[in-house]
């Protein structure tokens, strides 16, 4: 295994999260890991000042979190990049090279030069009949919002080894690039996204970003209760869909909105199911902090009949007692974070 030393960042809509391993033997060993609010709005910002803040509170993350290393992986949130499994004609890596902006231009929402664009052929039919389509991973990632990254971490006094987006970095925390792993709906519920892949030996065969999460269930909750917003989160976070507290009221808010979830779920499981009616999805692995409201779990697997779990990407990470402790309630929000520190050279 290629490691170059570096820590992973995933900044967040509501925290900014870091993790760095090393290798121990044939194993990844957890070094230090830590999570912070981000200054509201900050990493969405162009100014100057906001940026300085939020580099500030990445350093001081570092520092909390015990991490000395300024070599960083960092992801991209969903959010502001646009991910894509496509279908092209059958071509060569050389053909498809030359033909991916004709293609891109098609999907990507903004004019392709203002985006940086990646591709990988995910599959090739068996076949090449008349008319067979192969699947195309395209990332395209404004050029702003890398350039608002690559300031900000310049700003923390960090050197930038990789950067790709969450997902990516969830699916190799969460399932890996076993070939015999069973295809997999991993479901990342943020605070103001929900982004669903679904991973198929080891690699991503279908993405959609749904602009909705935590930070919605909690609005939904205060004006729904007439309370404020700090107070709403807290009964979110304690009550969450248990129909028996507070007369059923924080339930009530927080339903509709899961509804939408498990709407565009159920939805995106048909668009993959028709597209590979060979390859069903086998199981549900959720990550992200809305991951663990109470009842959720229960909610998710009984409206979508499928296994549902909670992801631990630290499951198979060494640590040791105190770590292991600490890391208990909070390890489903550490996924892209882990998958990021996982990266090999
Ligand atoms: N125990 C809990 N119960 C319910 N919700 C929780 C809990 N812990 C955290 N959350 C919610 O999870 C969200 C934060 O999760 P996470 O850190 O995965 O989001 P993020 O990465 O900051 O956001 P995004 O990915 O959307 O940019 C917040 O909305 C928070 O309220
Ligand atoms: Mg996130």
């Amino acid at each position: 295994m290629k490691f170059r030393e570096h820590f992973g960042l995933d900044i967040g809509g509501a925290d900014a999260k870091v993790v760095m391993l090393t290798p121990h033997g044939n194993n990844l060993k957890l070094v230090g890991f830590g999570k912070v609010s981000v200054p509201p709005g900050s990493s969405m910002s162009e100014n100057h000042a906001d940026q300085e803040r939020l580099a500030e509170t990445i350093r001081k993350l570092l520092q909390d979190a015990g991490i000395s290393s300024r070599n960083v992986a960092v992801a991209l949130p969903e959010s502001q990049v646009f991910t894509r499994v496509i279908e092209t004609p059958v071509l060569s890596e050389a053909e498809l090279e030359s033909a991916i902006k004709w293609e891109a231009e098609q999907y990507v929402p903004v004019p392709l030069n203002e985006v940086l664009l990646r591709h990988q052929i995910l599959s090739v039919p068996e076949k090449n009949v008349l008319g067979a389509k192969m699947d195309v991973l395209l990332v395209a990632a404004p050029h702003a919002v890398v350039n608002r990254y690559m300031n900000i971490l310049k700003l923390a006094g960090l050197q930038v080894l990789a950067i790709e987006t969450e997902i990516f970095a969830i699916s190799r925390a969460l399932v890996g690039a076993d070939p015999y792993s069973p295809t997999t709906l991993i479901v990342n519920l943020g605070a103001t996204t929900t982004d669903l892949s679904v991973v198929k030996k080891g690699n991503l065969a279908f993405v959609r970003s749904i602009a909705t999460g935590g930070e919605a269930i909690a609005r939904a909750v205060s004006a729904d209760l007439n309370i404020d917003i700090s107070q709403a989160e807290e009964y979110k976070r304690a009550y969450g869909l248990d129909p028996d507290k507070l007369d059923g009221k924080v339930v009530t808010a927080i339903k509709p909105i899961v509804e939408v979830i498990v709407t565009e779920i159920k939805r995106a499981m048909v668009y993959y199911q028709t597209k590979k009616p060979d390859d069903p999805v086998r199981r549900m692995v959720l990550s992200g902090g809305m991951a663990q409201m109470p009842g959720l779990v229960n909610f998710l697997g009984e409206s979508l009949t499928l296994e549902v779990q909670v992801g631990n990407p630290v499951a198979n990470i060494m640590k040791n007692d105190q770590q292991a402790k600490a890391m208990l309630d909070d390890a489903p929000i550490y996924s892209a974070a882990v998958g990021l520190a996982m990266k090999e050279a």
